[in-house]
């Protein structure tokens, strides 16, 4: 059978980048890792993330995957480069492509960039960022309450609001007029953070840009899937299965993707 596309998230955060990769790979089978037991991974220190990362991706590794995709920047930040390294298959982060994408939309060079506290210090963005465009001007600003909040299944209303709107308090009259959502967790909360930065801003969130990336990689080592056929996919946690299932339902739900085709199991990992 044709290899899967491995996904990994601390959480429920990866499934926007794996809803993307549905959408555009409609024929590739994905297999997902979120390990929300041990969720968030932005408090953590270097050598957690790490483990945890690793014990992620020798999961999937066991189960024959043929590209890896770190659909968290917390683990893009601290991991990415050890994984390309070490692996010998193609190894794709999240941080490249959302920067990429936010120097294309920016029009006065003023970019915002929110993550975790683990992907804010660790200045991964500024770093892409700068690399690509030495002028850009950063205001990095970390979310700690986010990831928590989205796990909870918080995802609009009164505590949203208040929470966002207290938390991006020091990014207000910044003059930024993009918004990296640095965290696959923040696409679920999109909408609130767009009501608070303000419609002028934009916001930039690197599913379809990673989604295109890995399109791109596969085409290019001709490991394409060639069946014609719905692939099944298998989105394991290492959490609560029934919170777990209600996210994954409600970000899958009011898009093409047939649900029957998803399968989520829970699955406990360690070295
Ligand atoms: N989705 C993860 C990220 O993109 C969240 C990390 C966390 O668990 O704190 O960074």
């Amino acid at each position: 059978m044709d290899k899967a596309i491995g996904v990994i998230d601390s959480g429920v955060g990866g499934l926007t980048v794996a809803h993307e990769l549905m959408r555009q790979l409609p024929k590739e089978r994905l297999l997902y890792v979120g390990d929300t037991l041990r969720c968030p991974y932005g408090p953590r220190s270097e050598y957690e993330i790490k483990k945890y990362t690793w014990q992620m991706v020798n999961f999937l590794l066991e189960k024959k995957i043929k590209i890896l995709v770190v659909a968290c920047n917390t683990a893009t930040a601290f991991t990415l480069s050890e994984l390309q390294d070490e692996l010998d298959i193609p190894v794709i982060g999240v941080i490249n492509p959302g920067a990429r994408a936010a120097i294309n939309a920016t029009k006065n060079m003023h970019i915002g960039v929110i993550g975790t506290e683990g992907t804010i210090r660790s200045n991964a963005y500024p770093n892409a960022l700068l690399n690509i465009n030495s002028e850009i001007h950063i205001n990095a600003v970390a979310c700690p309450l986010f990831v928590p909040m989205v796990e909870k299944g918080i995802l609009h209303g009164e505590t949203t609001l208040q929470i966002v709107s207290e938390t991006l308090e020091p990014m207000k009259n910044n003059h930024i007029d993009t918004l990296i959502l640095g965290c696959t967790h923040y696409p679920l909360i999109r909408d609130t953070i767009q009501e608070v930065i303000g419609e002028h801003v934009s916001i930039i969130s690197s599913s379809e840009e990673t989604a295109r990336d890995t399109s791109a990689i596969l085409e290019y080592h001709e490991i394409m899937n060639k069946e014609d056929r719905v692939p099944y996919h298998i989105f394991f946690t290492t959490g609560d299965l029934d919170k777990f299932s209600s996210i994954t339902n409600r970000v899958f739900k009011s898009s093409e993707q047939n649900s029957d085709s998803v399968v989520i199991e829970h699955v406990t990992i360690n070295e």
